[in-house]
């Protein structure tokens, strides 16, 4: 595969699992050096792409945690002197009808999607607009325009990624940074695979056929389809590409 990554130092948070994962195997095979943030062990992914010739190192933190976040930023730029690319994966997607919603997990959902991507950005855009050059890609989702039950706190984490992306590619434009957000449908994820059944019964299998039958492509989304997603918009191909949300979801979004 093209190096067109090489030396980059790209932080993928949620890059242990699922979208994440393969998101860190792909740019690590474009010639990134890879940093994976995570609450679980990342190992497994490490080992993989280093058997493969890639560099990848792993630190375990919660990203929704202020304090973890920021001796995060203190170690990576020890390390690693600094991150050209910060990629805001990590995110939770637990479903619950409103009535049922407690504020403490309406606060989670909005801590660990939304507070997190701030957390970070706050580490590493300093070293970028120092440089001069800098991509920020942030995880929302096509549910943001397909709303279903049960989702009210996580749409709403969403739409707030959405409205973070075009607000600080607005500061960030002039200083060579881009910041743009993908937005995935129903994917094949550990995440997707461990959720319950939803208010109809679907269970995760049913609900990727049942999606799939809507996209223009219809086949279900595997993390990897995501990956060529991210390799653009962190490559100099993008340069002049900011503040955008790019549906990488098989068609199923069809109108804005
Ligand atoms: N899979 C889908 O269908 C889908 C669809 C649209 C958007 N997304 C978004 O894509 C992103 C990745 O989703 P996925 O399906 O790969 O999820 P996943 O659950 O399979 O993996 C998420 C990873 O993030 C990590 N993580 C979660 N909370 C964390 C925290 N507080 N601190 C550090 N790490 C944390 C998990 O440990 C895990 O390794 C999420 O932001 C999700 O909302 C997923």
């Amino acid at each position: 595969m093209e190096k067109r990554h090489q030396n980059k130092v790209v932080v993928i948070t949620g890059g242990a699992a699922g979208i994440g994962r393969a998101f860190a195997q792909r740019v690590a095979q474009e010639g990134a050096n890879v940093v994976i943030v995570d609450r679980i062990p990342a190992d497994e992914v490490v080992d993989e792409i280093t058997k493969e010739n890639g560099k990848a190192v792993a630190h375990a933190c919660d990203v929704g945690d202020p304090e973890a976040v920021r001796q995060l930023g203190v170690t990576i730029l020890e390390g690693f002197g600094r991150c050209d690319v910060l990629v805001n994966n990590a995110g939770i997607f637990p479903s619950c009808r409103f009535e049922d919603l407690s504020y403490e997990q309406w606060r989670q959902m909005i801590t660990v999607n939304l507070d997190s991507m701030f957390l970070m950005a706050k580490q590493f855009v300093p070293g970028m607009r120092q440089r001069k050059w800098g991509r920020v890609v942030n995880m929302t989702s096509n549910s943001y325009a397909q709303v279903a039950p049960g989702l009210t706190h996580y749409i709403a984490s969403k739409a707030g990624v959405i409205g973070f992306t075009r607000a600080l590619a607005s500061e960030l434009g002039a200083d060579g940074i881009t910041v743009n957000a993908i937005a995935p449908g129903f994917t094949r994820t550990p995440g997707t695979l461990a959720r319950k059944p939803n208010f109809n019964g679907m269970t995760s299998e049913q609900l990727f056929e049942a999606h799939a039958n809507r996209q223009a492509i219809p086949r279900p989304s595997e993390p990897k389809d995501l990956a060529g997603a991210l390799s653009f918009l962190m490559s100099d191909d993008a340069a002049f590409m900011t503040a955008q949300t790019l549906y990488v979801d098989g068609g199923q979004v069809r109108s804005g």
